[in-house]
C-alpha cells in the first residue's frame, strides 16, 4: 500500500485507530479501563490524570494556536515580498520561559500530593491493616495471606487475589525470577515486583466486584498470558473464604480421584504444586483448591459460566485442555517446558492418565 498517495487511506486509517482507542481504552465499561475507578488509589491516579490531561491540553491549544496565528498573520503574500523577519524577542521569549515553568510546577504539586497518598498506606499493618504477599512467578501470581487462626502460619493461593471491601489492604511485592509489574487498572497500580528488593503498595476496592487484572512489564514469551482477577467482598464473605482456604485438600473415596492422586504424586507433580494451604515458595502454584477457583493457568482458562459461577464442568474440560497441551494454551510455561511428563516420550500421560488427573484435581475445591 502506497500511503503518499492515497491521503484517503491515511484519513481513514486514523479515524479508525482513534474510534478502537476509543472503544477499547477509554471505553469505561471496559473490564481493564482505568477511566472507571472503583477505589481511592485508582480515583486519585485518575485525578491527577485528568489534571495532566488538562495542563497538555491547554499548552496544545495555546501553541498550536499562536503557530496557526503566526504562519497567517506573517505569510508571504507575494512572490516579490520577503516576509518581515525577527531576530530575538525578549519579553517574549521571558514568557515563553515562565508560562511552562509556573505550568510545571502547577502540576507537580498534586502529582507528588498523589505519590505520597498513594504510597503511605492510612491502615499499614501496624496499625491493624490486612496484609497479602504477592509473589511474581513466569508466568502466574502467587498470594499470602496471613493465617485465619494460626499466627505462625500462611494460606496461600494463586492467581486469585480476594479481598474485602472498604478497607485499605497492604499488598508487599516480590518476584522469584524477573520483573514483573502489578496492576488492578480499576482499583491500582502498576507497581513493580522486583526480585530481592520487595514494593509496598495499598489498594482498596469501594464496592464488591470481580476485577481483572495482569502483570503490566514485560516478563518473558508468556507476558501477555500472565492474568489474575481479584475478588473484592465484604468482610464477612472474604472471611468465610479464607478460612475455607485454611482447610486441608479434600479427601476422597472416588476410585478414579485416587488414581488421580496417586499419578500426581507419582509423576513429579508434587515437585512443584503444592496441596496442602500453607506451602509456598514452589516452582508452580498451591493446588489446594484450584477447583475453587475462577480462571485455571493464571487467567487463562475461565472457570466461569454465564451466571458468573465457577462451573464444575468447566473446571474439568479446562484442565483437560491445560493438561493435555500446556503449551499451546500458555507459549513458554515452565510446566510444558520442563515437567518430565512433557518433555520424556517415556514418561507421557496416557488419556486414562489425564481422566484421572481431571478427576482429582477438579475434586480439589
Ligand atoms: Cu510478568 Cu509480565
Amino acid at each position: 500500500m502506497n500511503f503518499s498517495r492515497r491521503p484517503k487511506n491515511i484519513v481513514s486509517l486514523t479515524l479508525l485507530t482513534v474510534f478502537a482507542a476509543l472503544m477499547f481504552g477509554c471505553n469505561q465499561s471496559h473490564p481493564q479501563s482505568t477511566f472507571e475507578a472503583l477505589g481511592p488509589v485508582a480515583q486519585s491516579q485518575l485525578n491527577l490524570f485528568w489534571i495532566i490531561f488538562a495542563a497538555g491540553a491547554l499548552v496544545f491549544v495555546l501553541v498550536e494556536g499562536l503557530m496557526i496565528y503566526a504562519i497567517i498573520k506573517f505569510r508571504r503574500r507575494s512572490d516579490d515580498e520577503m516576509p518581515h523577519q525577527t531576530h530575538g524577542n525578549n519579553t517574549l521569549e521571558i514568557t515563553w520561559t515562565v508560562i511552562p515553568a509556573a505550568l510545571l510546577i502547577l502540576v507537580s504539586i498534586p502529582t507528588i500530593i498523589t505519590i505520597f497518598d498513594n504510597t503511605n498506606s492510612p491502615r499499614t499493618p501496624a496499625e491493624g491493616g490486612l496484609v497479602v504477599d504477592a509473589i511474581g512467578h513466569q508466568w502466574w501470581f502467587e498470594f499470602r495471606y496471613p493465617h485465619p487462626v494460626n499466627p505462625d502460619e500462611e494460606i496461600v493461593f494463586a492467581n486469585e487475589l480476594h479481598i474485602p471491601t472498604g478497607e485499605p489492604i497492604n499488598i508487599r511485592l516480590e518476584s522469584v525470577d524477573v520483573i514483573h509489574s502489578f496492576w488492578v487498572p480499576k482499583i491500582g497500580g502498576k507497581v513493580d515486583m522486583v526480585p530481592g528488593n520487595g514494593n509496598d503498595m495499598w489498594l482498596q476496592a469501594d464496592t464488591p466486584g470481580y476485577l481483572y487484572a495482569q502483570c503490566a512489564e514485560f516478563c518473558g514469551v508468556a507476558h501477555a498470558l500472565m492474568r489474575f482477577r481479584v475478588i473484592a467482598e465484604p468482610r464477612e464473605d472474604f472471611d468465610a473464604w479464607l478460612l475455607a482456604q485454611a482447610e486441608p485438600a479434600k479427601e476422597s473415596a472416588d476410585p478414579l480421584i485416587a488414581a488421580g492422586k496417586q499419578i500426581f504424586q507419582q509423576s513429579g507433580c508434587t515437585g512443584c504444586h503444592a496441596t496442602d494451604p500453607s506451602s509456598s515458595g514452589r516452582i508452580g502454584p498451591n493446588l489446594t483448591h484450584v477447583a475453587s477457583r475462577s480462571t485455571l493457568a493464571g487467567g487463562v482458562f475461565e472457570n466461569r459460566d454465564e451466571f458468573d459461577k465457577v462451573n464444575p464442568s468447566l473446571v474439568q474440560a479446562n484442565l483437560r485442555e491445560w493438561l493435555e497441551d500446556p503449551l499451546n494454551a500458555k507459549p513458554g510455561n515452565i510446566m510444558g517446558m520442563q515437567a518430565a511428563v512433557y518433555t520424556d516420550t517415556n514418561k507421557a500421560l496416557s488419556e486414562p492418565d489425564i481422566s484421572a488427573l481431571v478427576a482429582y484435581l477438579s475434586s480439589l475445591k
